[in-house]
């Protein structure tokens, strides 16, 4: 298996062009089912994710071709409503495909996702609202057997602004018969993107980056082309490798207001960021301080998936530090990781007490989820001595050889 070597101490120097993003791309290429036409999708992130949705896209009978960072995908071939269960089981946002097949086909056959391994992951408010819309849905033998007769738009108020909830319903409600209006909606960038994709492919969605997206139903759909915006996570993760390493990196191509919670959580701890238009500098200080209390809320809030990689940089700020994860139940896995590279962190459920050490020490460590990997990098990258990272196709998951663009920074990690 995969894993990283890190010889730690090196402050991080130079640019890093950032990728096109995971949670938007995934979506997307779902919605590419509905149009049954010709998309082209450009800024694709080389990801594992990536390759399972195109997995699924081409046992669904899609032509898929693969030209770098552009996929070209003719879903006018597609036969088969029912996905894979072991690609559905390695991963559970390929839920989303069940909005977009009902708004195709009127059925959808999938397994019941996995939890994973940052928390149960239930899926109560994505079969309530389709269920509401007109969706029969059987859940037998670990199977959802989805069906209609033809979705009607509705209104929907979602208990909780869940973001694959929110994505499954404007899939399903774009050809539904009349409007659909979701209420207390996620209001993730990721779902903008969706929204534009869907209005260049002839669909009429409103209001995404709001709590209240309206779906009217349309008849015919087009073919499209859409470039994915930036990863804000990626990003936000090499902000903090510039931050922990005392390092001065400039991120090309993001979205500033994208980033804004974490640039403000940066500042707090002494981090310098210049902004310049779509470039940022981030320069690390000699000593990170505290944040008093960082606390994870959907979007506009504190990003959940930087939650791991601030509890690393916490970990060598002078003070103590709260970090409450609002979003997950199961979120803290990195934590003992980071304990044994001599990190003083305690939990107490869903709160975490980090008390600032002077350094961290390179241990064998292993990544149990994506971000909790990324944060055990990121601590290599600082500690003394050498870390090794086992399990990094956890990594793989979320980040395009990350190994590669931290040597182009200067850090010292080889891939074994
Ligand atoms: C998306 O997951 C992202 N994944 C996650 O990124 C991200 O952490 C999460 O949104 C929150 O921002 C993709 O976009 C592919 P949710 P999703 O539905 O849609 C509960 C990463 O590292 N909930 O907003 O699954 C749920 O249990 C990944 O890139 C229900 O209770 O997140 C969780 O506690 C990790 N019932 C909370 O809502 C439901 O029906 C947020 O989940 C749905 C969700």
């Amino acid at each position: 298996m995969e894993k990283y070597i890190i010889n730690g101490g090196k402050a991080l120097f130079g640019e890093v062009p950032i990728i096109g993003a995971k949670n938007a791309v995934l979506p997307i290429l779902a919605a590419t089912v509905i149009n049954g036409g010709e998309n082209t999708i450009s800024n694709i992130p080389k990801l594992k994710d990536v390759e399972v949705m195109i997995k699924i896209l081409t046992s669904l009978g899609a032509k898929v071709e693969d030209n770098g960072e552009t996929l070209s995908i003719d879903s006018s071939t597609i036969n088969n409503v029912s996905l894979p269960e072991e690609l559905v089981r390695e991963m559970r946002s390929s839920i989303i495909f069940m909005g977009a097949l009902l708004a195709r086909f009127g059925e959808a056959v999938l397994s019941y996702p996995g939890g994973c391994e940052i928390g149960p992951r239930p899926i109560d408010l994505h079969l309530k609202s389709l269920r509401q819309m007109g969706a029969t849905i059987e859940e037998s033998h670990g199977f959802l057997y989805c069906k209609t007769k033809g979705l009607r738009g509705c209104d929907i108020q979602l208990d909780y602004p869940s973001v694959g909830a929110t994505e499954n319903i404007i899939l399903a409600a774009v050809t539904a018969e009349g409007i659909t209006t979701i209420r207390n909606a996620a209001r993730e960038p990721e779902i903008i993107d969706l929204q534009d994709y869907l209005n260049k492919a002839g669909c009429r969605v409103k209001g995404a980056g709001t709590s209240i997206i309206t779906i009217e139903g349309v008849k015919e759909l087009f073919n499209c082309e859409h470039r994915i915006i930036p990863d804000r996570i990626v990003a936000g993760t090499f902000m903090a490798a510039a931050a922990i390493t005392k390092g001065e990196v400039i991120l090309k191509n993001i979205v500033v207001d994208h980033l804004q919670s974490i640039i403000a959580k940066l500042k707090e701890t002494g981090t310098t960021t210049i902004t310049d238009k779509n470039d940022i500098k981030i320069i690390g200080p000699d000593k990170l301080g505290p944040i008093e209390m960082l606390q994870t809320l959907p979007f506009p809030g504190f990003p959940t998936d930087m939650q791991a990689q601030f509890m690393a940089l916490l970990s060598i700020a002078g003070g103590t530090s709260i970090i409450n994860e609002t979003v997950f139940e199961n979120r803290f896995k990195h934590a003992e990781e980071l304990t044994r590279m001599g990190a003083n962190i305690k939990t107490f459920g869903n709160v975490a007490v980090i008390k600032g050490v002077n350094e961290l020490t390179g241990a064998k460590v292993f990544a149990k989820d994506l971000r909790g990997g990324a944060a055990l990098v990121l601590s290599g990258l600082a500690a003394q001595g050498v870390t090794e990272v086992e399990n990094v196709y956890h990594i793989n998951r979320g980040y395009e050889n990350l190994n590669l663009s931290l040597q182009r920074l200067g850090a010292n990690i080889i891939s074994v």
